[in-house]
Order: structure tokens, then C-alpha cells, then sequence
């Protein structure tokens, strides 16, 4: 263990209040890729093209084929060790909150209660005219694409696109947690950190007292404020740090 894995584990041990945060490096250890690394989803598919209202509009059945082969993946995925850590963490905590920005659902296969999804959820739907969103399983995602009500009305996938805004409900919690009191540790996991509201909400935490504990592959722009930035895989460094 290092030295900054040490002083990570005290502050966690000794916290009362934690915020974490997670992104798509938490799931990559379950064999989902994530966005913006080497082999990274990004690489090889255009957001603007899959992931934004225009992309859908063009193309309805191409968005969903995507998806539908990310919901494949996600539904042969496991939780891991790091899933789990955050789980346990949350059970010996008086007050804990987790946002994540992942839409795989695996935190809370893993047993995290206290979860908000930033980006939405890949199981559910929601119908394009009117808003109506459907719970997982009510509508079945499967050929022919693009996926419709039984009425035959256009539904899509019911996470955040870019240019589109973050769940209301998460912000919300986010912003809540924050104004009560002040946490006493920030965790920030596998994320690239680039989305502004990440970074508000962990400068936040810092700023109102937590230790800010950052554990990534690689630095993020989150990286400059943190007390310990912990470089190593999720999956491994946090049950050290939980256990
Ligand atoms: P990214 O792909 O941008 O970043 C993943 C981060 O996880 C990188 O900093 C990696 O270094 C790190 N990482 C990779 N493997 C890891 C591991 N085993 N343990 C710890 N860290 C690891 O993913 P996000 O930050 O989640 O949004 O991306 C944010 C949003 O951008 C996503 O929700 C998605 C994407 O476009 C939308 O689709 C709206």
C-alpha cells in the first residue's frame, strides 16, 4: 500500500459523510469498455452520430442497434470488486451518496442503495413526443429497430445525450447532500472528469472540508485538487481501501 493509499484509507475509515462519484472506469474491470481510453468506445463510434437528439433523429434504428449491443454486453457483465467495495463503504457509513455517470446498473447489482444516475439508465425507455418513461422490462428492447410502443409510437433510450441536460433528480441529490453538511470524504472514481458538473460538485465537497480522494488509471483535471490521487485500478485499490 502506498503512502497516499494509506492516508485514503484512515480518512475513509474515520468518515462519517462520503460523496463518491463514479464513471466508466468503475465497470471496466466487468469488461465494459468506457469512452475516451485506448480502446475506448469513442475511438471506434462518433457521439454526435449515436449519442445526441440530432444522431437519433437521423437515424432512429442505428441508435438503437448500438445500444441494444451495449445492452448485451452490460447484461453478460458482472459487478466487481471495486462495484462491491463502494457497496460495503456505503453499509458502514452514517450518511452516503453515490452519483454515477454510468448507465449499466452495476452499483446497484452490487448492493449500493444510495445511487443516482447522472446519465440515465440503458434499460429504460422513454417515448420521443411525449416524455413517457417506461420502467425496465415494461418495453421489450429487441429487433426491429427503432424500438416502439405497442401503439407504435418512437421510444428511445432514457439517458442523457450530449447537449442534453443531466437528470434533474441527481443534480438534486448531488446539490442537497452538499448544502446539509459538509461530507467528510469526496470520493471520485474512473471518470475523465471533463464534465463541468463533475468537477463542480467534487470542488464542492472539497471546498466545505472532505478529504478528496481520486483513484484513476491516469491524472484528470480533477486530479490538481485532490488530498491523494490514487493510480491503479479500480477493482483492486478500492477494497484496500475499504477493507
Ligand atoms: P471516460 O471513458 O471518459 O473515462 C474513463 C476513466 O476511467 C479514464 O480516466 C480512465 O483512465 C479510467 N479508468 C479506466 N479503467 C479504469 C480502472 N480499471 N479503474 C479505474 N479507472 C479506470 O468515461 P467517463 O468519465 O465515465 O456520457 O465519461 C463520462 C461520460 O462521457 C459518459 O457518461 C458518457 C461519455 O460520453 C454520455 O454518453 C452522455
Amino acid at each position: 500500500m502506498t503512502a497516499g493509499e494509506s492516508h485514503a484509507r484512515e480518512w475513509i475509515a474515520g468518515a462519517r459523510r462520503v460523496f463518491a462519484m463514479t464513471g466508466a472506469g468503475i465497470s471496466a474491470e466487468s469488461g465494459i469498455p468506457t469512452f475516451r481510453d485506448a480502446a475506448g468506445l469513442w475511438k471506434d463510434f462518433r457521439p454526435e452520430e449515436l449519442a445526441s437528439p440530432e444522431g437519433f433523429e437521423r437515424d432512429p434504428a442505428r441508435v438503437w442497434e448500438w445500444y441494444a449491443w451495449r445492452l448485451e454486453l452490460l447484461n453478460k457483465a458482472q459487478p466487481n470488486a471495486g462495484h462491491r467495495a463502494l457497496a460495503e463503504l456505503e453499509r458502514r457509513c452514517e450518511e452516503f451518496l453515490l452519483l454515477t455517470q454510468n448507465v449499466d446498473g452495476l452499483h446497484q447489482r452490487a448492493g449500493s442503495r444510495c445511487v443516482h444516475e447522472v446519465h440515465g439508465s440503458i434499460r429504460r425507455v422513454r417515448e420521443v413526443a411525449s416524455g413517457k418513461v417506461y420502467k425496465e422490462g415494461e418495453i421489450a428492447i429487441a429487433p426491429p429497430y427503432p424500438v416502439r410502443t405497442a401503439e407504435g409510437r418512437l421510444v428511445r433510450p432514457d439517458v442523457v445525450w450530449f447537449g442534453e441536460m443531466i437528470c434533474e433528480g441527481a443534480a438534486e441529490a448531488a446539490e442537497e447532500f452538499l448544502d446539509e453538511a459538509p461530507p467528510d470524504v469526496c470520493l471520485v472514481v474512473g471518470t475523465s472528469g471533463l464534465f463541468p458538473y463533475i468537477q463542480r460538485w467534487a470542488l464542492r465537497a472539497r471546498d466545505r472540508g472532505a478529504r478528496l480522494i481520486e483513484v484513476n488509471m491516469e491524472a484528470s483535471p480533477i486530479s490538481a485538487f485532490a488530498d491523494a490521487l490514487l493510480i491503479g485500478k479500480a477493482g483492486e485499490v478500492l477494497p484496500r481501501l475499504v477493507g
